[in-house]
């Protein structure tokens, strides 16, 4: 099936999720596609330098403005959105994502693998690696920016039967894009790795983000790579069909070849 990919890379405004928002919708403000996906905590920014900023810019998944505004804008523009936010649940509070539909269906991931200083804000993702039906009932795999470095992440959504995985991030290390091309290959899958860009400033603390943001084939080409700083959405036509074919070799099957009994 023909579908249309894409992501919005840009920079994050700390602590104003209004601006945040608006920006958001503003870039992609008529832009028709099947899938576009936003960076890890896309709503918020990443630099914290407390529990209680995090929770003041939290949203809740069921009842946040975010969730509506996304479901107007994926109705709107007859387009599914993967976006990056700070979740509280109860008095918990989680790194993560949610998958809006144009007919109005929503799901949730919390991102398993916490980075560095998130490990003291947010509680690591209780729901398990998450594939959902997006526009046209494609699979959509959850997994948000340092679940990268752990390929079981990737596997599992695979084996869970994802044709794209969805890949909000706020990448600092340089590292991920060049191993998400393996991660592709590997599970031969799509995936769309959206970063954001900018400098950010919390107190003492200091981040860079590294953009090229990307979206990478089954054989691990890389279908488009942004600019370390662009601000921008791009799109691409992919066939959902090449994610179908698991065989490498006539003799060899990506899945019947595995040897879980070996891999402790
Ligand atoms: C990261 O997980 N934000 C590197």
């Amino acid at each position: 099936m023909i579908y249309n990919i894409g992501l919005c890379q840009f920079r994050p405004t700390l602590l104003k999720k209004q601006k945040n928002l608006d920006t958001m919708w503003k870039m992609v403000e008529g832009i028709k596609a099947d899938l576009i996906v936003f960076p890890e905590l896309s709503t918020s920014g990443y630099v914290f330098n407390s529990r209680d900023e995090v929770f003041s810019i939290a949203d809740d998944f069921e009842k946040s403005d975010t969730t509506a505004m996304f479901l107007e804008l994926s109705k709107e523009n007859d387009t599914s959105y993967v976006i990056g936010f700070p979740e509280k649940s109860d008095n918990f509070l989680y790194n993560s994502c949610m998958l809006i539909n144009p007919d109005g269906s929503k799901y949730l991931y919390r991102k398993t693998h916490l980075f560095n200083e998130e490990k003291q804000w947010f509680e690591p993702g209780n729901l398990g690696f998450v594939v959902a039906k997006g526009k046209k009932e494609v699979n959509i795999g959850l997994m948000i920016c340092f679940d990268w470095m752990f390929p079981e992440s990737a596997r599992t959504l695979m084996l869970k039967g994802a044709t794209i995985i969805a890949h909000p991030s706020a990448l600092v290390l340089p590292w991920c894009q060049q191993a998400m091309l393996t991660r592709s290959l590997e599970n031969r899958i799509f995936s769309i790795t959206a970063n954001r860009i900018g400098t950010e400033i919390n107190g003492e603390k200091e981040f860079l983000f590294t953009g090229m943001s990307q979206a990478v084939s089954p054989l691990g080409e890389i279908l488009f790579r942004l600019e370390k700083d662009d601000e921008k959405v791009q799109i691409v036509e992919i066939d959902t069909d090449k994610a179908n074919e698991k065989n490498p070799t006539p003799f060899n099957n990506i899945i019947t070849d595995r040897k879980p009994e070996y891999y402790i």
